[in-house]
């Protein structure tokens, strides 16, 4: 089953400990249809303990602890919680430098107490303003989804990996619609490494592509939530199956009505539906380490995408960076060997391994590891260069957190 629960992210949590304000929470959940679960008694420093062990609400309320304190507070949060998060902060500091610190600290309210309901809903509400800008639909050309191909250039180098981390930011910190597709039926890992059950039924469709329409692809794609679906299948190893272009020319055509972003995991052998991937999908990425064997492959396949399929060069991310210490090939030399400048590099992430034998997404279980920040500037890199402000999408500890991400 789809361990959904684990995936979305509550609108709004509060932490506070004072009557008057729980009262007037209290009214504003309730006129939200909301639980009174949302208000917990505590303050700042509650809020930082509870979101260490729990997913970050989309906006959150908390008292001050101590304004002497609130410096280092912040920053301890920062750490714990989504980078896109929102917060409203709630005291009795009544003092306009203290106002003026928040707000350059990516705070988006401060409401001195006491305060009404109605000016808790201003602060929602300028809270999830920005938030729906986020969530604005990229006016991606002829509103067509932008598709990314990324392909391993050796086995295990993390292409899965990547692949479901950045459609997961994409969907669920960026807000865009997202369908990430698995393109390998037999041996694809996507639907594991986000501990779902596999799609049914697929093959039958892509061995017979006029199948494939609209009402299909809602059937056999897996709603993670509002923003992400997936597509991926796990059939026998002992059948073989011919996938043709006429196949992946249909899924193509179907995700670009269905999704603002999508990304597939493309198997690494070249067949006549891994080809039509390549050959039309907005961006390929190629995922290397920094080795020899990694630059053989990567060399091959700029070759491939160049003189035979006449598209541009892939975008090439250098994985693991740091794992091989002293042994690691220098980054120069790789792109000299390549002729070409690596993209993006992912740091070697301890965590990242824990993630996938647990299904969990690394991005959400380590949150501010270096390589969920390289993973983040990736999946903005791709929606910023169809959204008009990308700025607009980096929100709350944008000035606190500018060089954390
Ligand atoms: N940046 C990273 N730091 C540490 N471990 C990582 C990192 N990226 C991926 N891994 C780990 O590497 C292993 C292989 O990753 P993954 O399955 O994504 O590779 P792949 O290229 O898709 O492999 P395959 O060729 O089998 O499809 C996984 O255990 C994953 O957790
Ligand atoms: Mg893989």
């Amino acid at each position: 089953m789809p361990n959904s629960s684990r995936i979305s992210r509550v609108p709004f949590l509060a932490f506070t400990s004072d009557s008057e304000t729980i009262a007037i929470l209290k009214q504003f959940a309730e006129k939200n249809g909301w639980a009174e679960a949302i208000i917990s008694s505590g303050d700042i420093n509650s809020a930082i303990e509870f979101l260490k062990n729990n997913k970050s609400p989309k906006v959150l309320f908390v008292d001050i602890a101590s304004a002497e304190t609130m410096s280092a507070s912040l920053d301890a949060l920062a750490d714990v919680c989504d980078p896109d998060i929102k917060v409203i902060v709630s005291g009795k500091v009544n003092e306009y430098s203290f106002y003026c610190w928040l707000m350059e600290v990516g705070i988006s309210s401060y409401l001195l107490k006491p305060f009404n309901l109605n000016a808790l809903e201003k602060a929602y509400s300028k809270a999830t303003i920005d938030e729906t800008i986020m969530s604005a639909p990229v006016p991606a050309a002829e509103n067509k989804a932008r598709i990314i191909s990324v392909i391993g250039a050796r086995g295990g180098v993390g292409a899965t990996t990547i692949c479901v981390n950045l459609a997961w930011i994409i969907a669920n910190h960026l807000g865009q619609k997202t369908g990430l597709l698995d393109f390998d039926p037999q041996l694809g890992t996507v639907a594991l490494a986000l501990d779902l059950e596999p799609s049914r039924g697929l093959r039958d469709a892509l061995e017979k592509p006029d199948r494939i329409d609209s009402l299909f692809m809602d059937r056999v794609m897996i709603k993670i939530d509002e923003y992400l679906s997936v597509l991926s299948t796990e059939e026998a190893l002992d059948d073989n199956i011919v996938i043709g272009e006429s196949a992946a020319e249909a899924l193509f055509q179907q995700v670009r009505s269905k999704f603002s972003f999508v990304i597939i995991d493309l198997p690494r052998t070249i067949s006549s539906f891994t080809r039509y991937a390549l050959k039309n999908s907005d961006h390929v990425v190629c995922v290397s380490e920094y080795n020899i064997m990694g630059l053989r492959e990567s060399l091959r396949y700029l070759d491939f995408c160049k003189d035979n399929l006449q598209t541009s060069p892939p975008v090439f991310i250098a994985n693991r960076v740091g794992l091989a210490g002293k042994h690691q090939m220098p980054q120069a030399e790789f792109e000299k060997g390549l002729g070409q400048k690596i993209d993006f590099n992912i740091p070697f992430a301890l965590d990242a391994n824990a993630a996938s034998i647990s299904g969990e997404v690394f991005a959400e279980t380590a949150k501010n590891a270096p390589a969920t920040r390289a993973l983040h500037a990736i999946a903005a890199h791709f929606v910023g260069e169809v959204a008009e402000k990308p700025s607009a999408k980096f929100s709350l500890f944008g000035g606190l957190f500018g060089g954390k991400k």
